[in-house]
């Protein structure tokens, strides 16, 4: 499974390229309000320091505005990934961009059918939120495994992006449901490596290899 991590800390995406765990960056109109950053020079900003997709969102909400925009943001860099909401119009555009070889993320997907339409579309990523399912009580795991069955059934070529992703489980949860991406807040990766048996058994080790006196350089 490969990780995208969800932010517009450009501080944050430079320290984790560092660890060679990454594949991408998605972002939000959220994120990007969060980080109080100007919009395309922040995305300008990412693409600079990768050749990973870069999702950036489209704040259009008619067919027509997204092209605009989707174009706009495609144009910032190769590696930028137009981002759609799953709307009928988010779709229209989504089907405009595959023609023109333009990648896309179709976000905000809370249903297998909206997933089947995604796909349908041409989009390059679905994003199903199972954060936000697992919110009003659903849950968001069973979404990812519904639709990593149907587009088995039809090979379709979409990526599952599982997104909305607030904790540790929640990773082991996509992975075990066969996402294809998971898209995850800094702090939670960071926090994939740590278990508190690990920390417990180095610090006796240490110890203990204190003891013997010896050293190995
Ligand atoms: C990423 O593409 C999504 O916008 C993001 O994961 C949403 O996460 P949230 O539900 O925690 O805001």
């Amino acid at each position: 499974m490969k990780f995208f991590v969800d932010t517009a800390d450009v501080g944050d995406i430079k320290d984790l390229l560092d660890t060679g765990f990454l594949d991408g960056v998605t972002t939000n109109p959220s994120l990007v309000a969060k980080s109080g950053r100007d919009f395309l020079e922040v995305i300008t900003e990412i693409c600079g320091l990768t050749d990973m997709p870069v999702s950036a969102e489209v704040s259009a909400v008619d067919t027509e505005g997204m092209i605009l925009e989707g174009e706009r943001l495609a144009g910032i860099a190769e590696n930028v990934v137009v981002k759609l909401p799953l709307t009928l119009d988010g779709l229209r555009a989504c089907r405009h961009f595959r023609q023109k070889g333009i990648r896309t993320n179709v976000t905000l997907c809370f249903s297998a059918n909206q997933a089947l339409l995604a796909a349908k579309a041409g989009a390059t990523y679905v994003s199903p939120f199972i954060g936000r399912l697992d919110d009003i009580n659903l849950e968001g795991s069973h979404l990812l495994g519904d639709i990593r069955t149907i587009y088995n059934n039809y090979d379709f070529e979409t990526r599952i992006l599982a997104a909305s992703i607030r904790s540790a489980n929640h990773v082991t949860q996509a992975a075990l449901a066969g996402a294809d991406v998971a898209t995850v807040p800094p702090g939670v990766i960071r926090k994939l490596a740590e278990h508190p048996l690990t920390q417990n058994g180095l610090a006796q080790f240490l110890s203990d290899w204190q003891d013997t006196g010896q050293s190995i350089v």
